[in-house]
């Protein structure tokens, strides 16, 4: 059964990482007027309150988003910032949007968005933000799979798993294989966390080796409880959008001047 629960977790310094990317890559591919595609196979509840007992419990918001906003890390012009901004007005200051919800912002009427979370909680919660959305209540590689490649064809892909799962490290870049294979213009986002143990290693390197042209950002962060694991987030690319690697190259540099010890890794 699974026990994650990203409420735990939601605006913390890896969903910084994680959601300034996606919002940027959203950004760009909705300049277009035509329409897109957006799917994700771990999708979470859609919506968090950063005051809730779960947020509190971890103080994880508190240094992620809440600093960044805080210490004005995102300009306003930021994708990121507006969606958070437009979801703040409409859901009260201390809301944050999962990933879904950074996708509505920029979705248009004729953009079409798969959901997938196979957590009967979670799913109920989304289901009440995610209106606009397609929401498949099973596993998100098996809807990925079913779904591409999706019409319409342009469009993303954002993978973002619990990792509770251990052979997903060694199961996912033949995943993204057998996506790429079906969906050769499809941008594929794969979200990863950065451990001690430094086992997303492996994964990368495959992915790597099947996909030179992936583009690969990493960020480095004290972890948020002493003897905690995670140390970084990682986001893995394929077919980036245009401009992608210079928003990469900027939030690559805020984390290393805010976090330039390295005493954690
Ligand atoms: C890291 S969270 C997603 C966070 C979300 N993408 C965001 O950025 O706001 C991972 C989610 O995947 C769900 N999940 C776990 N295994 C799954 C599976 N095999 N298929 C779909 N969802 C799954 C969990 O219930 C959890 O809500």
């Amino acid at each position: 059964m699974l026990s994650y629960q990203h409420a735990y977790h939601a605006g913390n310094l890896a969903d910084l990482h994680k959601h300034a990317l996606l919002a940027a890559m959203l950004s760009y591919l909705t300049v277009k007027p035509k329409p897109l595609s957006y799917l994700e196979t771990h999708a979470g509840r859609g919506l968090y309150d950063l005051t809730s007992p779960e947020a509190e419990k971890t103080g994880e918001a508190a240094a992620g988003i809440t600093r960044a906003l805080a210490e004005d890390w995102l300009p306003a012009d930021h994708p990121l910032r507006q969606a958070l901004d437009a979801v703040r007005a409409r859901h009260g200051a201390t809301a944050y949007p999962g990933s879904p919800l950074i996708a509505r912002h920029f979705l248009r009427p004729d953009d079409i968005a798969h959901l997938a979370e196979l957590h009967p909680t979670e799913h109920e919660a989304l289901a009440e933000v995610a209106g606009f959305a397609r929401l498949h209540q099973q596993d998100g590689f098996q809807m990925a799979q079913a779904v591409c490649p999706p019409m319409p064809r342009r469009g993303m892909l954002l993978i973002d798993p619990s990792y509770e799962v251990k052979a997903d490290y060694d199961a996912i870049p033949r995943h993204i294989s057998r996506l790429v294979r079906k969906w050769n213009v499809g941008v594929i986002a794969l979200w990863y966390p950065i451990l001690t143990d430094q086992r997303h290693v492996p994964m990368i390197e495959a992915l790597r080796g099947g996909h030179a042209d992936a583009l690969i950002s990493e960020v480095n962060f004290p972890p948020a409880r002493s003897g905690h694991g995670m140390i970084g987030s990682g986001m893995a690319v394929v077919n980036p959008p245009y401009g992608l690697d210079e928003e990469a190259a900027r939030i690559e540099s805020l984390f290393s001047q805010r976090f330039p010890g390295k005493a954690w890794r």
